[in-house]
């Protein structure tokens, strides 16, 4: 057994984690994994909200996951974390991200010591000026991330690292049989919509939207005059399925077409923006992930939309599985915790 090392994952619906061991293999072992619920309003948009319920729910996860360490990496994935491409004189990483305060400020909203950078090179170019490096900025105001990472340690936790949800997820997803493809991640939550573009294994877009399934839920809950508990039942009973609706359900089957529209066109305009920016590289496949992508019909509806093959794989086929694996919740459900903790350096 090597260093273990949990996935927190603190969703807008529920905290769930995923322990590993050796996790800086690519496939590393999954021991254990769970979810504790969280009420509405604890977490919205990615940043929690309500830190004493956050905190409770982590420590009871614990004390029933029966998770070995207290070691964690945390994501954060939210609408205002600013990811773009960049370039930069050609220089070692460590330089790179050094300078980074320095070369970006332009594009940042707050002072940049306010903000967390990181660079994630994609490819070595010739500039007017000498060598330059191609690649990803990213920056995220450090301010609500500080009170994650707080609600974690009043739990107890050792927070290791905070990593971006969507290099969590491309690490996932990006196994050595898509090394000479083009891949479009689309991750729906309740609150946030991640889209990712790969060439391989090295993203080249990110873009963070501020929408997913609860709005579906919120709408039908509107439209129709119902609980928001009836109109969830009805959003997955229905899905994007016309032959699943009743007369009765057919309000709610509009309301998640018209709100599945925006992702779609999210979705196109991100592979055609990739497509234009890799001299005409298109998309060849779409990987979904997140529980707003389990509505009924909706892998169908995006591949047909798109004419690009779109799949919803299981996160820990990915993996490696302990034999003894046990956890609660939705496999389905722990990509994000699987990917923080899947071929990063512990
Ligand atoms: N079978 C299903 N059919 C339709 N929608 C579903 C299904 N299962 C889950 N969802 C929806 O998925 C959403 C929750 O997804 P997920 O658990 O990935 O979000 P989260 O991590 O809590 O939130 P976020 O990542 O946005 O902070 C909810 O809107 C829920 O209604
Ligand atoms: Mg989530």
């Amino acid at each position: 057994m090597g260093k273990k090392l949990v996935g927190l994952d603190i969703g807008t619906t529920a905290v769930r984690a995923v322990e590993v061991d050796n996790p800086q293999q690519p496939r590393p072992t999954i021991l254990r994994f769970g979810e504790a619920p969280l009420p509405e309003g604890a977490v919205r948009a990615g940043e929690v909200v309500d830190s004493a319920t956050v905190t409770a729910a982590i420590r009871s996860l614990w004390t029933q996951g029966g998770f070995r360490t207290k070691d964690v990496v945390m994501g954060v994935g939210n609408s205002k974390v600013l990811a773009r491409d960049i370039k930069v004189p050609r220089l070692p990483l460590n330089q790179v991200r050094e300078s980074l305060p320095f070369q970006v400020q332009d594009l940042l909203p707050v002072p940049a010591t306010e903000a967390l950078l990181d660079f994630y090179p994609a490819a070595e170019t010739e500039g007017e000026n000498g060598p330059m490096l191609s690649g990803m900025l990213v920056a995220a105001i450090k301010a609500p991330l500080l009170v994650n990472v707080n609600a974690a340690i009043a739990a107890g936790m050792n927070p290791q690292n905070v990593d971006l949800s969507p290099f969590a997820l491309t690490r996932l997803f990006s196994s050595s049989e898509s090394a000479n493809m083009t891949t479009l991640l689309v991750h729906i939550g309740a609150a946030t919509t991640t889209l990712v573009a790969l060439d391989g294994h090295v993203p080249h877009f990110v873009r963070l939207l501020p929408s997913g399934g609860a709005d579906i839920t919120k709408g039908i809950s509107q439209r129709m005059d119902i609980s928001a508990r009836d109109a969830e039942a009805i959003k997955r009973s229905v899905g994007v399925v016309a032959a699943r609706a009743t007369a009765e359900q057919r309000p709610a089957l509009e309301v998640s077409f018209e709100l599945v529209n925006e992702t779609l066109l999210a979705i196109r305009a991100t592979m055609q923006y990739f497509q234009n920016a890799r001299e005409n590289r298109a998309i060849d496949r779409i990987v979904m992930s997140g529980g707003g992508s389990r509505l009924l019909g909706l892998v169908e509806t995006v591949s047909e939309f798109t004419k690009v093959p779109a799949s919803q794989p299981d996160p820990f086929s990915m993996v490696t599985v302990a034999r003894d694996l046990r956890g609660t919740g939705d496999v389905h459900d722990m990509s994000l915790a699987l990917g923080l903790v899947t071929g990063v350096s512990a």
